[in-house]
């Protein structure tokens, strides 16, 4: 078909992030409230509904799928989705993010299903900081979880760490170290202000990633390894996404950083999510999205579906409008959309 996915920037979206819950075992203090509300399972998309959307970007063009959350892997019989989307031979890239607490047993399954690599989310090797920053995590399972990944030859596993200044910023090299000695890539994140959370105050604890690459370059040398991104194939690439890579001279792990807030990445995006209610989420930093449970719980024309998507090119913002200054200007929580 000539249907493909190009926005009225001209930006080629080949990537698709699907959120398959909202739900989590965490609660990490920058993503979700003590006190969360879940969505009703009526109001989720269903695993049948979601490989039914898959397929059909798949056959728009879509060449990489990952699956976030909440916590991906909490969803009841997840695998079975996983098994069915790492099967559809078009899709050269099935990936996954997790907090990596079902990892110790799902780790194999995972692997066997056809996903390729995995990135797990680790703020703090320490185990009571990294109660406090999850309020529910044990880091021995997810420590466990990792090397469960490593043992299954995953083609990488990356850590993605949010630093926060006085919470975690002294766990900067600890970390490095960490992902130096397991032969892991690590992703620093600037935090992004989604959904009011009264009890943290995101602009006291705001880490840039220049300061944290400093931390780093102290310790080691950096140099920028450089990622193609938006390739029309994104098969091969470490990474297809906003972060900018540096390597060090003696080891295989590179350092990634991701800064929404300091250096601006929308001008290659190639992404759009679909969150764990079907809305189709053209912008992590906007509310621009159009409702596709609506139109899959309606009809069984995938033509139609089709269209639905490729319009929904054409309200891609440019670029998001994160600014800590003006919080909250998206009400939407992180576990919405997964990130
Ligand atoms: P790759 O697909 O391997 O490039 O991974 P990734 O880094 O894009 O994915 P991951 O799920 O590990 O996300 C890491 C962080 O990147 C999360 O905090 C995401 O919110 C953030 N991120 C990913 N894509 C975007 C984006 O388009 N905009 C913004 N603002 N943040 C993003
Ligand atoms: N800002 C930045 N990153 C966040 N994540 C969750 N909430 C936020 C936020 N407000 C990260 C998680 C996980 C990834 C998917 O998103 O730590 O690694
Ligand atoms: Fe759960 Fe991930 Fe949010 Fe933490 S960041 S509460 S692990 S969805």
């Amino acid at each position: 078909s000539n249907l493909s996915l190009v926005d009225k920037f001209g930006r080629k979206v080949n990537y698709l992030r699907i959120s398959v819950t909202d739900r989590c075992d965490f609660r990490c203090v920058y993503c979700m409230a003590e006190e969360m509300t879940f969505l009703p399972r009526k109001q989720i998309l269903t695993l049948e509904e979601i490989h039914r959307i898959a397929r059909v970007f798949v056959e728009l063009g879509v060449k990489k799928i990952r699956l976030t959350g909440g916590e991906p892997l909490i969803r009841r019989d997840v695998l079975s989705l996983v098994e069915r989307l790492g099967q559809m031979s078009d899709l050269d890239q099935l990936v996954l993010t997790t907090n990596g607490s079902q990892l110790p047993t799902m780790a194999a399954g995972l692997r066997a299903a056809g996903v390729k690599r995995i990135n797990v989310s680790l703020d703090s090797l320490l185990p009571d900081r990294f109660r406090q920053l999850t309020r529910t995590g044990d880091v021995k399972v997810v420590l466990q979880g990792i090397d469960a990944a490593l043992a299954q030859g995953f083609d990488r596993v990356k850590i993605n760490a949010v630093i926060l200044k006085g919470r975690n910023d002294d766990e900067i090299l600890p970390l490095i170290e960490f992902a130096r000695n397991k032969g892991l890539d690590i992703t620093f994140i600037e935090e992004m202000p989604l959904g009011n959370i009264s009890e943290h105050q995101r602009d006291e604890c705001f880490m840039a990633s220049d300061e944290v690459r400093e931390v780093i370059a102290q310790r080691y040398p950096l140099h920028p390894v450089e990622h193609k991104r938006n390739l029309s194939n994104p098969i091969q690439q470490r990474s297809a996404g906003p972060a900018r890579f540096y390597g060090f001279a003696d080891s295989d792990t590179q350092v990634g950083f991701i800064s929404p807030h300091s250096h601006n990445f929308c001008g290659d995006c190639n992404r759009v999510r679909l969150t764990a209610e079907g809305r189709l989420l053209l912008c992590l930093g906007n509310e621009h999205s159009v409702d596709l449970r609506e139109v899959v719980r309606t009809s069984n024309d995938d033509t139609l579906l089709k269209q639905v998507i490729v319009d929904a090119m054409g309200i891609k913002p440019d670029r998001h409008y994160f600014d800590l200054q003006d919080e909250p200007q998206i009400v939407r929580f992180m576990n919405m959309t997964g990130g």
